[in-house]
């Protein structure tokens, strides 16, 4: 009995392997970029390139050159290292569709309905939308808002503190992250104080903040995985991080907040107007925004003098910053790259380009693992903006916030929240490292953990 049991499952597996082998595998038909399946069916590479991107990728280029083909979660994505060749996909408007990827991606990972008009949930067009409330005349009250959260938050907040008698240890990702969080947060969903401004109704906004923040970390852990193609119910603890903070941005709660910022107050407005979504939906819309403003604000501080804070910042982003920008094939077209040769590419693939594969090249940053402040200066101390590869003077070289249409339509709010942050800093308080030793290992390295790996440093306020 037990023996006919086993044979039907062999029999069941092999079939199955048979059927994976004859259908789900892409084979490169001529002209195609060189493809890798991997080992695991639908998941493909997924897991080798989760752990390290750039490893994999860097690996990958050396066996197959500027471009190659991995299925990675059951979609076949195309990486384009040539940095010569980005232009060919950051310009190709025509074959290559630029918010599939996005609306599919955020709808899958926050699990609200599709913003994609085509989709038939709504009618707006969520592009203007961003640049509407992100940047020109929204940007000042958004910069101004961020100062006095990031004053309270290091003055008179609870959450670090400050005293100026005794030092202070914490881990610098963790200090950043703490007040970026707190003051981005209030700065996007405002407070909910009404006419009680007593002490209890203080602690509480405090522990919505506390609490929103550790939802958010146990949620971002997982994002790659989300973005890569696995299912949110795959991890149950970020799921219900996730829809713990929708329960706190529900649309009856939010409208109980003050000061909260146009970007959401349009939200809230547009999901009203324009969208069926339903009260749900249309509270993990706000997760998606806390989850883009947030989860790319990080930096690694650093202290000189302000002449030169944008190359700081600079070469913080070209350290940390890991995002995907990522073209949808929209019929068979051929992709020419920049050395005369063309590629077939299958509609509905994805044509992606990684930037750190420029940040890390070492013939266009020379040591590039090395923090080095002034890296974006050039002899005369101005804006540094022409690098090379191979002799040749390079059109893309810094991509943190992306490229072309997609580009993030946060970045002027972020650099300036990250030169008040590193200003106020600096001002406010003594910090020195417990250890100068210790060099915090970056996200590149195989198991990355900044929290728990950058060096700790002790701090005490300055008010004086
Ligand atoms: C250092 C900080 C930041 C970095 C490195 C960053 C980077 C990025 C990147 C790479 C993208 C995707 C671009 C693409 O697909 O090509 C993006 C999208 C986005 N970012 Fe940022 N971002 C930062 C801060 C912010 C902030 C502070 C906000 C808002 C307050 C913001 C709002 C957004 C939004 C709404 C999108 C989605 C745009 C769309 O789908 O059309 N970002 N960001």
């Amino acid at each position: 009995m037990f023996l006919s049991v086993a044979l039907i499952w062999a029999v069941v597996v092999g079939c199955c392997c048979l059927l994976w082998l004859a259908v789900g595998i892409r084979r490169r038909q001529p002209g195609e970029p060189a493809v890798e399946n991997g080992l695991i069916p639908y998941l493909g590479c997924a897991l080798q390139f989760g752990a390290n991107p750039l490893a994999f990728l860097k690996s990958r280029q050396k066996k197959y050159g500027h471009i190659f083909t991995c299925k990675i979660a059951g979609q076949y994505i195309h990486f384009l290292c040539d940095p010569f060749s980005y232009h060919s996909v950051i310009r190709q408007g025509r074959h290559l569709d630029w918010r599939k990827f996005h609306f599919d991606t955020s709808a899958k990972a926050f699990g609200h309905e599709n913003f994609d008009p085509r989709h038939g949930h709504t009618t707006e067009n969520l592009h203007q939308t961003f640049l509407k409330t992100l940047q020109g005349e929204a940007l000042p009250s958004l910069i101004q808002t961020m100062m006095g959260h990031l004053q309270d938050v290091m003055l008179r907040s609870d959450t670090l503190h400050p005293s100026t008698h005794s030092w202070e240890v914490d881990g610098i990702f963790a200090f950043c992250y703490k007040v970026m969080f707190e003051s981005g947060y209030l700065t996007l969903f405002g407070k909910e104080l009404g006419e009680d401004k007593s002490q209890a109704r203080q602690a509480a906004q405090k522990a919505l903040v506390l609490n929103a923040l550790e939802n958010f970390k146990e949620f971002d852990k997982i994002f790659p995985a989300l973005v890569a193609g696995l299912p949110i119910h795959v991890f149950k603890s970020a799921y219900s991080a996730r829809e713990n903070l929708a329960k706190t941005m529900n649309p009856e709660t939010l409208s109980k907040r003050e000061n909260v910022s146009d970007l959401i107050s349009m939200r809230m407005l547009l999901n009203d107007s324009l969208s069926t979504f339903n009260e749900i939906g249309k509270a993990r819309t706000h997760v998606a925004l806390l989850w883009a403003s947030q989860a790319n604000t990080l930096l690694l501080p650093s202290g000189a003098s302000s002449t030169c804070s944008d190359s700081i910042m600079k070469e913080a982003m070209r350290l940390s910053s890991a995002s995907l920008n990522v073209r949808v094939a929209k019929e068979d077209f051929l992709l020419h790259l920049d050395n005369q040769q063309a590629y077939r590419i299958r509609k509905d693939d994805v044509i992606a380009l990684y930037p750190p594969m420029l940040h890390y090249d070492p013939e266009i940053f020379q040591n590039p693992y090395e923090y080095q402040y002034d890296r974006f200066l050039d002899e005369s101390g101005q804006e540094k903006t022409v690098f090379f590869r191979n002799g040749r003077r390079l059109r893309y070289f810094y991509m943190p916030f992306g490229s072309g249409v997609t580009k993030c339509p946060g970045r002027f709010f972020a650099v300036c929240e990250i030169k008040q942050f590193l200003t106020l800093v600096l001002s406010y308080f003594d910090m020195e490292l417990l250890d100068p030793a210790t060099k915090p290992r970056l996200w590149t390295s195989p198991a990355p953990a900044w929290a728990s790996s950058s060096p700790p440093t002790t701090w005490t306020s300055d008010t004086s």
